[in-house]
């Protein structure tokens, strides 16, 4: 598809294209319905009809924050969606959490043999110092006990669980 020089005129080369997107969409429907198609009894539609409950990183005024134990203990609790952060490890591994540096959540501050790994990286445009979740290997990161970020919350769980 090439462009004609100087002029505004809308292009028709996407055409075929767009109609191969809607051709894809029509054939593969009946082999993925939506849903609420479906005819499985155990699964309902969603219900519109009252407000969701999200839990926001799990279950995390009891259970620290983006842990399994966090998100299992929302499940109980009756949650309809389970909202995590994802990022990755410094060897590509995709890790639940939500901050970009381990201080917040995570017992890194008291760890020596990590004390050299603290960082200054510019996020957002502004000069962040911390240890780097990005800085460190999974195997690494499955060594760090989590903590709750805030001190008004359940602190009785924390160091319980490594970070996932
Ligand atoms: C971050 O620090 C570096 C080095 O001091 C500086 O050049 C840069 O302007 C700083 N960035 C911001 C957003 O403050």
């Amino acid at each position: 598809c090439g462009r004609s020089s100087g002029t505004m005129r809308p292009s028709l080369c996407h055409v075929p294209f767009l109609l191969l997107l809607l051709l894809h969409v029509v054939i593969a429907r009946p082999f993925f319905p939506l849903p609420s198609k479906t005819s499985n009894e155990e699964k309902k539609p969603i219900q519109t009809f009252r407000p969701y409950n999200i839990a926001h990183r799990g279950s995390n005024g009891e259970i620290p924050e983006e842990t399994s134990a966090a998100y299992l203990r929302a499940i109980e609790e009756g949650a309809d969606f389970i909202e995590t952060d994802i990022l990755a490890s410094k060897d590509g591994a995709l890790i639940c959490f939500h901050d970009v540096t381990l201080d917040d959540t995570t017992d890194i501050s008291g760890r020596k043999e990590f004390a050299n790994r603290r960082r200054t990286y510019e996020v957002e445009w502004a000069n962040v110092t911390g240890w780097f979740v990005v800085d460190f290997t999974l195997e690494e990161l499955k060594t760090l006990k989590v903590k709750q970020r805030y001190s008004f919350r359940d602190q009785q769980y924390n160091g319980m669980w490594l970070c996932p």
